[in-house]
C-alpha cells in the first residue's frame, strides 16, 4: 500500500521526509517522492523504482532545501509505476500525496477537462490535486478548499496536502485509509503509520474519518468537515525505534520469526488469570458466549489460515460449527448470518479493506462481531463490538510470521474459553489446555533452534522446483495452506495445499520426480492415514519432506527429509510447525535472493479492493 509522510520543524524537511519513507517500505512499493517549500515556493522531486532511486536523482538535481513538506510511496493502482504517475501531483497553487482509491475520478476528470484543466499523468491522485485548485481558486481558503473537495469524492483517500500561498505549513484529511499526526517539540508530522515517526516522537493522534489536521512547526489544529476545531486524544506508541530496526539480523522476517516466543507471551499472558484464559477486558464473557451457536471466521491470506486452524480447534473442543470464509468472497455472496451468529475478523494490520467491509457487512445483518488485530487503534480494531489485541508488535515483513502465530495464540485461548462457557470441556481439561498453552513460547523457542539448520538444507531442494505440494489433514492441512502462501509469496515459487486424502481425486496426476511434496504429519489420529499417502506420492517419484513429531518412528523409504519437531499437546502443534514452515520459505527466498521483505507486487497492508 502506498505510504503517506510530511514533516514542519525545523530539520532537513527532504532527510526527515526520505527517512521516514524507508520506514513504510515496508507496505510495498514501485515509486517515491516529496515535495518540500524551498524559498516559498514548492519544489517537487519524484522517480519511479525504489527510495534509493530518488536519492540519487536529488543527488544529481539538487535536494530542495526548507523546513515543511510532504512525502509518498506508491503503490501503482492507476497508471503503471513511472515518474509521471509517482506522487506529489499538482495544481497550479496545490500539490499532494494520496493512499487510497477515487472511485469516481473519471467523471471528475471529464468535469476538469471541460473546465481547461490539462492531465500529466494516468491517476486519480492528480484528479484530487487539480479539483482541490480549482476549488482553492474559488474559496481562497485551505480548509474550506479541502472540505469542499472531498465531499465530491467517493472512495477512500488519506491526502497530504500543501499549498503555495500558505509556506511551511501542511495539511491533512483522511476517509478510509488510515493517517497519524505526530506530535513532537517544535515539529510536527503526518504518516500512514506510527514506524515512520517512532524515531522523532511516540506522540499521535489518530485521523478519524473527514477529520483535517493543518501542521505548523508551532502547533496542530484538527477540524471537522464542518471546519469546527476538535479536541482529540493524544496517544503514545507503546514500543519504541529499535523494534522498528532490523536489530542485527539481515532480514526483518528472520527477525520477526525469531520474536514469535516474545510474541506469544506477550499476547496471552495479560489474558491469563489464576491459570486459566480470561478475555473480560475483550468484552468477551462466558455468558456471551454461552449464546453463540454458529461462528463465521473472515479474514485474507495467513489471518484467513489462522482462522482454519481455528476452525478445527473450536469444532473439536466446543462442538459449535464454523465457517471459515476469505473475506472478498464474503462479502459478495449474500451470507447467511443469522441470530446467534459470531463473527470472528482476523486481522493483523486492522486495515485490509475485504476484512473490514466484510466486518461492517456482518454488522448490518445485525450480527456481534469480534475483531482480532495486531495494529492499536485500526480501524477493523475502532469498529468491531469485541476486540482481542495481539501484541506482536510492528511487524515489518510483508510475509506474516509473529502476526500468524500470535493469531494462533488468541484462536487458541478463544476456544478453550468457549468450549468451557459451552461446558463441553472439564474444568480440568480447561486448565490443562491453558497450562500446554503457556509452555508454547519456549517449545517455539525450541523448535526454532532445532530446525533452523534442516529448513535451510531443505530450502536448497527446492530452488529449482517449478511447483510444489503441501499436503495434510485436518489441523496439519489448515497449516500446510499457510506453509504454501509463504513460499509462494516470498520465493515466487508455485505451490499449492492440498488435503492428503483428496490427493487421488485428480491432483496426484501432478507428480513426478520434479515436484516436491511436503508432507505435514504431526496428528496421531490420522498419522497412518497421512503417511499412506506419503507413500502414494513417493511410490510416483515425488522428492517428499515429512514433518512430524519427534516421537513417530519414521521407515527410511517414506521420506527423503524428516523434520521433527517436539512432541507436545497435538491440539497446539500448529504453533510449533509454523515454524519449519517460515524457516523454509524464508531461506528459499534468500538463496533465489529475492526481497525477502517485500516481496514483488505485495503490500503489507491491502488498504484496497
Ligand atoms: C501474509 O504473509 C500476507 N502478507 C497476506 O496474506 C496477509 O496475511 C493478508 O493480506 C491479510 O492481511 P491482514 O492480516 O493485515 O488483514
Amino acid at each position: 500500500m502506498c505510504g503517506i509522510v510530511g514533516y514542519v520543524g525545523y530539520r532537513d524537511c527532504s532527510d526527515v521526509l526520505v527517512s521516514a519513507l524507508t520506514k513504510l517500505e515496508y507496505r510495498g512499493y514501485d515509486s517515491a517522492g516529496i515535495a518540500v517549500f524551498e524559498d516559498n515556493k514548492i519544489s517537487v522531486s519524484k522517480s519511479k523504482g525504489k527510495l534509493k532511486n530518488l536519492v540519487e536523482k536529488m543527488a544529481e538535481e539538487g535536494k530542495p532545501v526548507g523546513i515543511a513538506g510532504i512525502g509518498h510511496t506508491r503503490w501503482a493502482t492507476h497508471g503503471e509505476p513511472s515518474d509521471v504517475n509517482s506522487h506529489p501531483h499538482s495544481g497550479a497553487k496545490v500539490t499532494l500525496v494520496h493512499n487510497g482509491i477515487i472511485e469516481n475520478y473519471k467523471e471528475l476528470k471529464d468535469f476538469l477537462v471541460k473546465q481547461g484543466r490539462e492531465f500529466l499523468s494516468d491517476t486519480d491522485t492528480e484528479v484530487v490535486a487539480q479539483l482541490l485548485d480549482y476549488y482553492y481558486d474559488i474559496i481562497k481558503e485551505p480548509v474550506k478548499a479541502i472540505i469542499e473537495t472531498t465531499q465530491e469524492l467517493r472512495g477512500s483517500f488519506a491526502l497530504g496536502i500543501v499549498f503555495e500561498d500558505y509556506p511551511d505549513m501542511v495539511y491533512a484529511i483522511r476517509r478510509e485509509s488510515p493517517l497519524i499526526v505526530g506530535v513532537g517539540e517544535n515539529e510536527n508530522f503526518i504518516a500512514s503509520d506510527v514506524p515512520a515517526i517512532i524515531k522523532y516522537t511516540k506522540d499521535y493522534y489518530l485521523l478519524e474519518h473527514d477529520e483535517i489536521a493543518v501542521l505548523s512547526k508551532s502547533g496542530v489544529k484538527i477540524f471537522d468537515i464542518h471546519y469546527q476545531p476538535i479536541v482529540k486524544e493524544l496517544k503514545t506508541a507503546d514500543w519504541d525505534a529499535d523494534a522498528v530496526g532490523k536489530c542485527g539480523y539481515p532480514h526483518y522476517m528472520i527477525k520477526e520469526i525469531n520474536e514469535q516466543p516474545t510474541a506469544i507471551k506477550n499476547t496471552v499472558l495479560p489474558r491469563i488469570k489464576d491459570g486459566l484464559p480470561c478475555l473480560e477486558e475483550c468484552n468477551i464473557t462466558p455468558e456471551a458466549l454461552k449464546d453463540i451457536n454458529r461462528i463465521h471466521i473472515v479474514a485474507c491470506g495467513s489471518a484467513m489460515h489462522s482462522g482454519m486452524v481455528g476452525k478445527y480447534v473450536i469444532e473439536d473442543l466446543a462442538r459449535t460449527p464454523v465457517i471459515v470464509d476469505i473475506a472478498s468472497e464474503f462479502r459478495y455472496r449474500n451470507p447467511i448470518i443469522g441470530e446467534g451468529d459470531l463473527i470472528i475478523i482476523i486481522s493483523q494490520s486492522g486495515e485490509t479493506a475485504d476484512s473490514l467491509e466484510a466486518m461492517r457487512l456482518a454488522k448490518r445483518k445485525g450480527a456481534k462481531t469480534l475483531a482480532i488485530v495486531n495494529v492499536m487503534g485500526s480501524t477493523i480494531a475502532r469498529e468491531a463490538d469485541m476486540l482481542i489485541y495481539t501484541h506482536a508488535g510492528p511487524e515489518i515483513s510483508v510475509a506474516s510470521t509473529k502476526a500468524y502465530m500470535v493469531q494462533l495464540a488468541v484462536m487458541y485461548l478463544f476456544a478453550f474459553e468457549f468450549a468451557f462457557a459451552k461446558g463441553n470441556i472439564t474444568d480440568e481439561k480447561y486448565r490443562y489446555y491453558t497450562e500446554k498453552l503457556l509452555e508454547t513460547p519456549e517449545m517455539v523457542e525450541k523448535v526454532i533452534a532445532q530446525t533452523t539448520e534442516i529448513s535451510q538444507k531443505i530450502s536448497t531442494k527446492l530452488l529449482t522446483a517449478d511447483s510444489l505440494l503441501y499436503i495434510g489433514r485436518g489441523l496439519d492441512y489448515a497449516l500446510s495452506m499457510e506453509g504454501s502462501l509463504k513460499l509462494k509469496e516470498i520465493s515466487y515459487i508455485h505451490s499449492e495445499s492440498y488435503a492428503a486424502g483428496e490427493l487421488k481425486h485428480g491432483t496426484i496426476s501432478l507428480i513426478t520426480e520434479d515436484m516436491p511434496v511436503i508432507a505435514v504429519a504431526t496428528q496421531s489420529s490420522i498419522y497412518e492415514k497421512t503417511v499412506s499417502n506419503i507413500k502414494e506420492v513417493k511410490a510416483r517419484g515425488a522428492k517428499v519432506i515429512m514433518i512430524c513429531q519427534e516421537g513417530n518412528d519414521v521407515p527410511k523409504d517414506i521420506a527423503d527429509y524428516v523434520l521433527k519437531v517436539p512432541n507436545f499437546e497435538e491440539v497446539l502443534l500448529p504453533m510449533l510447525v509454523c515454524v519449519p514452515l517460515q524457516l523454509i520459505a524464508y531461506y528459499t527466498s534468500v538463496q533465489r535472493g529475492n526481497d525477502v521483505d517485500q516481496p514483488r507486487n505485495l503490500a503489507k497492508s491491502v488498504t484496497v479492493e
